[in-house]
This record gives C-alpha cells, sequence and structure tokens, in this order.
C-alpha cells in the first residue's frame, strides 16, 4: 500500500480493485415498519442466520432475547418498545450486512428518519393481519423522496389474515410503489402451507415452530406439476393456481432496474416468528439489494469508489452501556477506505479528529477495527466532538444533505428540578439534545431559559427517564404556548437581522446557532409569511444550517 502526506493530513491510496471489492461485499438496508409488524423478530432471525446471535429455538417468548440484541435501554425494556435505532453487524454468503433496526413509534421519527439517510435500501414489513398502517405510511414517503430502493415483506401469514391480493393492491396503493410478488402465500392462517417461488418455481414447505433451517424445498416445473397437488392437497393446490395465473397476467415480472430507482417493489410473504421465509428474503436481499451508493452533499454527489474517504454522523448515542459511561458518534462511510489511528478533517469545526478506537457494530458487542469500507457504520468514541450531520473527510469541503431536524410538534419550558443538581441536569440536557433526543432551543429575550421541542409526547419520557437513569438529574416542563416551528433564512442577511429584532419573542436559537420562528397558529404563521416575502420559513433545518 502506498502512502502518500498532504497538507498535514495522511492519505492513504488502496488498490482500487480493493476498493471496488469491499464495496461489493456491502448491503446496508433499515427495516422499517409500524409498531408490532414485526422488525425485530425479523432482525433476530437475520442475526441468527448470520450467526450473529445463538438462540437455541424459535424465539417465542421474544422480549427476553430481544431486548438483549437490540432494544437495550430501559424504558424500550419496560415498554416493549424500540425508541433508537440499533445498528447491528453480520456476515452472510460473503456479504458484510450492516443492519438498521429503526424505531416504529411516530415519537421516535427523527431518529428513523435519519438512519434513513444511513442506507443504501429499506426493507418494509407489513402485518398480513392489519395491512399497511400509518408508520409504514409516513417512512415510505421519506424512501420515496430519496428514491430508497424497498423490498417488503409481508409477515404473519399464520394468522388469519387479509387476502394476499387485496393486501399487494393495498401496498400498491398506499406506499405509492408498483408491487412484484416473488414468493405467493400456499394457504393462511391454519391452512398456511407455505410459499410458492415464482422465480425459481419452487414450493417451500411450512412447519409452525421452525427454527434455522427452512422447511422441506421441492421443486416443481411448475404449478401444473402434480407434485404441487401431493405436497399441499388439490384444493390449494387448485387456489394456488388460480393465484399464479392472475398474478403473471396482472405483474410484471421482477425487474431489478426498477427496483434500484425505487419505482417497484419486490414482495416476500412469510412468517418471522416461525422463522419461515425469512432465509429466502435474506437470500433475495442479498442476492438484490444495491452495493453501497453515491450520496448527494450540499456541494457534489459523492461517490463510495472515490479513493479519498469522507463519511457522516447520523446518530449519536450516549451511554450505550451505563457500565462505562460513553458516547458514541454513528458514523456511515460514504466514499474511501477509513483506517483508525489516521488524522481526518472534521468539516464542521475546521479541526483535525484522530478515532483510536473506532468500533464495529456487530450484534450487540462492539469490537474495534482497523478499517472500514463504504456502506460500513462504525462508532467513533466522542467526547463531545460531534453533532448529528458532521462530516469526515481527508481535507474537502463537503457536507452531505438529509440529516434533518424535524419542525418540533410539541413545545415545553424545561427547568431543573433539583436546584443541588443543575450542573448534571445541563450536562444531560445539552447531551441529549445533541443526540437527538429532543431539540432544545433558547429564547433570544431571556438567553437562560431553555425551550423543548419534540415530535412526540414519548419523547419527553423519555428525556425525563434518561435524566434520572444517565445523569442522575430531574427535570420539570412547564407548558409553553406555541405549537408551530419553522427554520428562518433570508438571502440577505440584513434583512433576516431586521426580521429577528422586530420578532425577538417569536424567535429561538437551536443548538446550531440557526433562527426558529415560532408561533401558535398556522394562521399568525401564514401571516407573517405574507408579511415578509424575503424570509424563507422552513419545516426541516435542512435547508437553513449553518453547520457553524
Ligand atoms: P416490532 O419490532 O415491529 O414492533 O414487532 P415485534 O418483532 O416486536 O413483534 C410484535 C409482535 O408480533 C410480537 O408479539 C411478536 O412475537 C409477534 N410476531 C412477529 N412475527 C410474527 C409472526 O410471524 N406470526 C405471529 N403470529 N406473530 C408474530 P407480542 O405478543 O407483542 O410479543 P411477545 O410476547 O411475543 O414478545
Amino acid at each position: 500500500m502506498f502512502i502518500a502526506y498532504k497538507a498535514g493530513f495522511r492519505v492513504f491510496f488502496c488498490p482500487m480493485t480493493e476498493l471496488i471489492d469491499q464495496i461489493h461485499k456491502r448491503l446496508t438496508f433499515a427495516i422499517i415498519s409500524h409498531p408490532d409488524a414485526g422488525k425485530t423478530t425479523i432482525t433476530e432471525k437475520l442475526l441468527l442466520f448470520g450467526g450473529a446471535i445463538h438462540i437455541a429455538g424459535a424465539v417465542k417468548s421474544g422480549k427476553t432475547a430481544r431486548t438483549a440484541v437490540s432494544d437495550f435501554m430501559k424504558m424500550e425494556q419496560e415498554r416493549g418498545i424500540s425508541i433508537s435505532t440499533s445498528v447491528m453487524g453480520f456476515e452472510y454468503k460473503g456479504r458484510k450486512i450492516n443492519l438498521l433496526d429503526t424505531p416504529g413509534h411516530a415519537d421516535f421519527s427523527e431518529d428513523t428518519y435519519r438512519g434513513l439517510s444511513a442506507v443504501d435500501s429499506s426493507l418494509i414489513v407489513i402485518d398480513s393481519v392489519k395491512g399497511v398502517e400509518e408508520r409504514t405510511r409516513q417512512l415510505c414517503v421519506v424512501c420515496r423522496m430519496r428514491s430508497t430502493p424497498v423490498a417488503t415483506f409481508v409477515n404473519k401469514l399464520d394468522r388469519e389474515g387479509k387476502d394476499p391480493m387485496e393486501l399487494l393492491d393495498e401496498i400498491e396503493r398506499e406506499l405509492a410503489v408498483e408491487v412484484r410478488p416473488v414468493t405467493w402465500p400456499v394457504g393462511q392462517g391454519r391452512q398456511f402451507r407455505g410459499v410458492y417461488n415464482l422465480v425459481e418455481n419452487k414450493l417451500y414447505l411450512f412447519r409452525p415452530g421452525e427454527d434455522q433451517l427452512p422447511t422441506d424445498i421441492i421443486a416443481i416445473s411448475g404449478v401444473e406439476d402434480p407434485k404441487l397437488d401431493e405436497a399441499v392437497g388439490p384444493s390449494l393446490a387448485k387456489k394456488l393456481r388460480e393465484d399464479v395465473a392472475m398474478i403473471v397476467g396482472v405483474y410484471p415480472p421482477f425487474d431489478h432496474d426498477e427496483y434500484i430507482a425505487g419505482k417497484a417493489t419486490p414482495v416476500f410473504f412469510g412468517s418471522a416468528l416461525n422463522n419461515f421465509g425469512v432465509r429466502e428474503l435474506l437470500e433475495n436481499m442479498v442476492a438484490l439489494a444495491p452495493y453501497p451508493t453515491p450520496k448527494q452533499a450540499d456541494e457534489r454527489v459523492v461517490a463510495p469508489e472515490e479513493q479519498k474517504f469522507t463519511g457522516f454522523v447520523f446518530k449519536i448515542h450516549a451511554n450505550m452501556n451505563p457500565r462505562h459511561r460513553d458516547r458514541i458518534a454513528f458514523l456511515r462511510i460514504v466514499s474511501g477506505k477509513f483506517e483508525r489511528n489516521t488524522l481526518y478533517y472534521h468539516v464542521r469545526t475546521g479541526k483535525t479528529f484522530r478515532a483510536s478506537n473506532p468500533t464495529a457494530f456487530m450484534s450487540q458487542d462492539r469490537e474495534i477495527i482497523d478499517e472500514a469500507w463504504p456502506g460500513d457504520i462504525i462508532g467513533l468514541h466522542d467526547t463531545g466532538t460531534f453533532k448529528i450531520g458532521d462530516t469526515l473527510t481527508e481535507g474537502e469541503f463537503v457536507n452531505f444533505k438529509g440529516i434533518p431536524s424535524f419542525a418540533p410538534q410539541i413545545f415545553r419550558l424545561i427547568m431543573n428540578a433539583d436546584p443541588l443538581k443543575e450542573k448534571q441536569f445541563h450536562k444531560g440536557l445539552n447531551q441529549l439534545a445533541e443526540e437527538g433526543v429532543v431539540q432544545i432551543f433558547s429564547k433570544l429575550h431571556q438567553p437562560n431559559a431553555r425551550v423543548l421541542g419534540v415530535v412526540g409526547q414519548l419523547q419527553l419520557e423519555v428525556l425525563q427517564s434518561r435524566l434520572v437513569e444517565e445523569y442522575n438529574a430531574s427535570c420539570k416542563y412547564e407548558p409553553i404556548d406555541l405549537s408551530i416551528a419553522h427554520w428562518i433564512t433570508s438571502d440577505d442577511p440584513k434583512i433576516l437581522k431586521e426580521f429577528v429584532d422586530t420578532n425577538t419573542r417569536r424567535v429561538l436559537v437551536d443548538i446550531r446557532g440557526n433562527f426558529v420562528y415560532v408561533s401558535d397558529s398556522e394562521w399568525s404563521v401564514n401571516r407573517i409569511m405574507q408579511q415578509n416575502p424575503k424570509i424563507r420559513f422552513y419545516t426541516t433545518s435542512e435547508m437553513v444550517d449553518k453547520r457553524a
């Protein structure tokens, strides 16, 4: 390997083929869905296939095993929900898979949106009983905005659910993406016998409680093959023949380009709890899902094949392990090769940063790594250096897009509840705000007052409980008459200053130093917008970040 020195940075040139090989090994995707559709169960099964965890028997009683895998916070354990996005890595058939399990609950959507900026594709999980639900719809809007390829797993086929044809219609209509069934269920609920792979012409037979390995697989020469009747009985065989005839007539065959463009989604059926259809799903993800993709920065598009390393922080998590009160910045590598102990350029501060103990996330373990490649997500030990959205490079000034804050809908004044714990309160509040648990704003006319902004009520509870658990501090909230926030900017700094000066009571400052105009009604903000045509109002921070 040839090492060059440039402007104080050690620049590595690795052979192009090594970089390309590593890129082609990577597969980084998020699992998204409405709560309870089965994301965590699927994640667990995928980890099982990847050898990242070893659980004997089907994980039926979920929570104990699940919490060990991806729900690590106390409140998550108590409530049985995922609050923060977990990253898990494992290898399968020569591919290094980085998997993000995102919180399904709407109150934590910011964490999920940021997680989606760090992946190259998504897997949507749909509950066959409930069909397409609200959160899935919202998350798919974000995927569509970014043209992220999505695969779909229809789960819980062991239960009496909606008709699969109806589900396909619903997915197409509600998620505005064309569907391409790859597998098709044979029966449902108590009648569920397996899935028929429409591409391979193979029948995968279901046995309830199946643990690691699927099922009998019967290769048939098409649905007319009499082996089908023997395997599933004449009535289900007849129904399958009718279904397949209909599918072939209605849906064009799966086209990889359409999937990569985010226009069509391959659909798989199964039952995660019974570990049925998950291996087939994984095999297909490995074969179909995209390699690490180029990412849009404010300045230009950065391709993974570029020799020089770039990456961005999409998540910060304090106290992941209560025994080491540490803070971890999650960095997605966009291009080039990342090397341990190398000086990199921290774009926002203009300073250098050296990672002496970068970690990979393999299941719940963190192991120190010496190098990482595009698509990888690594943990950087953070002593307060990073904020969400920060970029590291080998010297170039680039800022990646797509890691915005979203306008809060719930506001509170937050105060320290224990005067003896003032220091702990401020430390905790600042760290948790930098982590993105809540947004903190200061008032221009009362710089010591802190206004808290959240998207969902549960975030308030999370803040309160984490302040107690992790910082030994407590807080109280007071209502405040605000409900609508917009980040503001103007092409003319003088006009912006005048606006801020005349509206000091209505302008807050976020942790990046950006101005936010707050209001109590849609009507009054519309009026202000009309009166100030040279001020631009945004519902996310993305367009105004000064990255100061
Ligand atoms: P989430 O992460 O998307 O919120 O869903 P999670 O995996 O926690 O699954 C939600 C519930 O659905 C769990 O039951 C889980 O066992 C169940 N489930 C997941 N996949 C299947 C499936 O294929 N078939 C059936 N019948 N159920 C499935 P729970 O009662 O809420 O929790 P637990 O007591 O089982 O842990």
